[in-house]
């Protein structure tokens, strides 16, 4: 089987399972699989395969028509301003939240903040591409899951990137921080939208994608462990479920006496409400 023979079998295998992206994939699919670029691919059509790689790339493809995703085939997603490596311990990043780290930026250059806090990092995605871009913040990256956290770590590693990772329980292993803003785009998709939710999200760790009180438990708990902390942060930004955001908004108001001018509410690129940002002090 040669290249060009292999990427068009697979692309009309994925097309079969309707896999929007086909032709992208398998040519995604097989330059990760002999460690060549895509161009690499389209100029050598007629190289053949070895029966070792034709039966892997078989496999592979297989997989992505059962939807298993591109990312945790390929071990890497793209996202801000890095490649990050992801595999089934963490939450593919999506794109939306590159977003969140665009306000952030904002509001670090803004009020010359420092010390920020993400909590729920997963694959370190938010906390690694803040440090990259403004490298003189000290990061901290929380997670309860040990798995996320060694790919986070991972990811640090090989992007020559410090960060302060520690395991636990929201904010709890921040206790003794002093922290200027805290983010965090943690669990919020409540059972319901679970179920309804694209065919890929169940192959990715529930604990990252799950939440009570429909969808807003983790949320709920961030803010009232705020007084656990040495120091409340002075802002804090979340990425929220859009069709539960208001709900939250209204929870900050009406239990948590926070004054509706302290919390703005910003769109994501399909203008949809996800992101929430407070202002403490
Ligand atoms: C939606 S994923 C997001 C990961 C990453 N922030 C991103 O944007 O790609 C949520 C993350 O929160 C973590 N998490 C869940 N419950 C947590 C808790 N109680 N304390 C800290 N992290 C938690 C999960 O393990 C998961 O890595």
């Amino acid at each position: 089987m040669t290249i060009s023979s292999a990427l068009n079998w697979a692309q009309v295998e994925l097309k079969k399972s309707k896999i929007n992206s086909a032709g992208l994939d398998a040519e995604l699919i097989l330059s990760f699989l002999l460690k060549k670029d895509r161009s690499f691919l389209l100029a050598h059509p007629d190289i053949k395969l070895t029966p070792i790689q034709a039966k892997k790339f078989f496999l592979m493809i297989k997989k992505r028509s059962h939807n298993y995703p591109l990312a945790y085939l390929i071990k890497q997603k793209p996202f801000y301003n890095l490649n990050l490596y992801v595999d089934e311990r963490v939450l593919i990043p999506r794109p939306e939240t590159e977003m969140l780290v665009e306000l952030a930026i904002a509001l670090i250059k803004k009020y010359n903040l420092k010390k920020i806090a993400d909590i729920g990092t997963g694959s370190g995605a938010i906390a690694l591409a803040l440090k990259k871009e403004l490298p003189r913040l000290t990061v901290y990256g929380t997670d309860i899951s040990k798995k996320a956290l060694e790919v986070a770590q991972r990811n640090a590693h090989r992007l020559k990137l410090h960060i302060n990772f520690k395991q636990g329980d929201l904010l709890k292993p921040l206790r003794d921080k002093k922290i200027d803003l805290a983010v965090a785009n943690l669990p919020y998709l409540a059972p319901s939208y679970f179920r309804q939710g694209a065919k890929e999200i169940k192959y990715e760790p529930k604990k990252a994608l799950l939440a009570k009180k429909q969808g807003l438990e983790y949320y709920q708990s961030v803010i009232k462990q705020m007084r656990i902390l040495k120091q409340p942060p002075a802002f804090i930004i979340f990425e929220l479920d859009p069709r539960n955001i208001f709900n939250f908004k209204k929870w900050l108001i009406n239990s948590q006496n926070i004054k509706p001018g302290n919390i703005n509410i910003n769109k994501d690129l399909s203008k949809k409400n996800r992101f929430l940002t407070i202002q403490l002090k």
